[in-house]
């Protein structure tokens, strides 16, 4: 248990480390040589796994390097230069990774849309396409519909809501992706199969995010469409994201999916943040996110702020008044219990 004088990590997940079942993972990878670029077995097992773990007989699967190339380049995959990409206003794809789903579409835009709780909304969905100016060259057209789930502000949209989304984007003849960088963090809290979330319910690709849950150094893009694989692949070589040494990308991402790892990881990261948010409720903090995984961002005071940065919480502030906690595997319920019991002698 953390003592009140040592610091807290709620920075991020990607402040976390990796999970030594991975990391003994990549260890027991590092024996002889294998063919590079993916023609190794473990890869070949990787695939496999997939499969299985998402119930999908032709689902490919391509490791990258961030969650910013698995969105990027999925995307890039599924619309044309003139395409738009309809995400959530608040959608990391279209405010943090500074316009490289346009780079590698060569010039699709993203377009945000609006939707309570940080989600996008089926009928405001449905209303935007039924009003655009299709066939007129002046615009971008719809291409894509990119879900993120969970949202960058922590809430998760259920399959049933997944299905209507993209029962929308199909009649108009959009693709839809799901950014799924804490992809582990949603199906933990639904307790639903993997296929329900996404190709089950319409979905044709997913990034499938590992780094933020205990992966050293790889994400995936999953893909349930054959169709769009194999374009997905040549995208990939150009944008430099086919690791010659893939064996080690792919042996962090079996580990990741055997005997449920990902989902126990993800459900150490939940829990902990299930405490802190109740203990936020309780002290009469003003929470701005249904904190559905382990994302939770506040409304406080700025010398309240201040105080709990000197009671060593280490967190992000998002905007004046306004800071954000994210827990990872690495926080354990006794921090996260430690983390109220701070807030409460403020
Ligand atoms: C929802 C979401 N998508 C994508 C990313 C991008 O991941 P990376 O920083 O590995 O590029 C992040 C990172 O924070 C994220 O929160």
């Amino acid at each position: 248990m953390s003592s009140a004088h040592t610091s807290i990590e709620l920075r991020s997940d990607n402040s976390a480390g990796v999970a030594p079942e991975i990391l003994e993972a990549m260890v027991e990878a590092n024996v002889g040589s294998a063919m590079a670029y993916g023609g190794d077995q473990l890869t070949a097992r990787l695939t496999a796994l997939v499969r299985d773990v998402f119930e999908h007989p032709e689902a490919t699967v391509y490791p990258v390097g961030s969650g910013t190339a698995a969105n990027a380049l999925a995307l890039s995959a599924m619309t044309p230069p003139w395409g738009a990409v309809l995400c959530h206003e608040t959608a990391h794809i279209m405010q943090n990774e500074a316009g490289a789903t346009s780079m590698f579409s060569a010039g699709a835009i993203m377009r945000g849309l609006g939707g309570e709780d940080f989600m996008v909304d089926a009928d405001l969905l449905s209303e935007d396409l039924e009003l655009f100016g299709w066939n007129d060259p002046h615009h971008s057209q719809p291409s894509v519909l990119s879900l993120t789930i969970p949202s960058d502000y922590g809430t998760v949209t259920p399959p049933k809501e997944v299905a209507r989304l993209t029962d929308v984007a199909r009649r108009w003849g959009l693709k839809t992706h799901v950014d799924g960088a804490r992809f582990a963090n949603a199906v933990a809290a639904l307790g639903c199969a993997p296929a329900d979330l996404t190709w089950r319910s319409g979905v044709d690709m997913l990034s499938f995010g590992a780094i933020k849950n205990g992966g050293a150094s790889c994400d995936a893009i999953v893909c349930f469409d054959p169709e769009l694989s194999e374009p997905l692949m040549y995208r990939l070589k150009r944008a430099g994201h086919v690791a010659s040494k893939m064996r080690f990308q792919s042996a962090q991402l079996i580990r990741y999916l055997t005997d449920g790892l990902w989902l126990d990881l993800a459900g150490r990261s939940n829990a902990a943040m299930k405490v802190i948010a109740e203990g936020l409720g309780e002290l009469g903090f003003d929470v701005i996110n249904r904190p559905d995984v382990n994302i939770v961002f506040v409304r406080a005071a700025e010398d309240r702020i201040a105080a709990m940065e000197e009671a060593g919480l280490v967190f992000y502030r998002i905007a004046p008044g306004v800071f954000r906690f994210v827990t990872s595997f690495q926080t354990s319920i006794d921090d996260a219990h430690e983390v109220v019991r701070r807030l409460r002698t403020l």
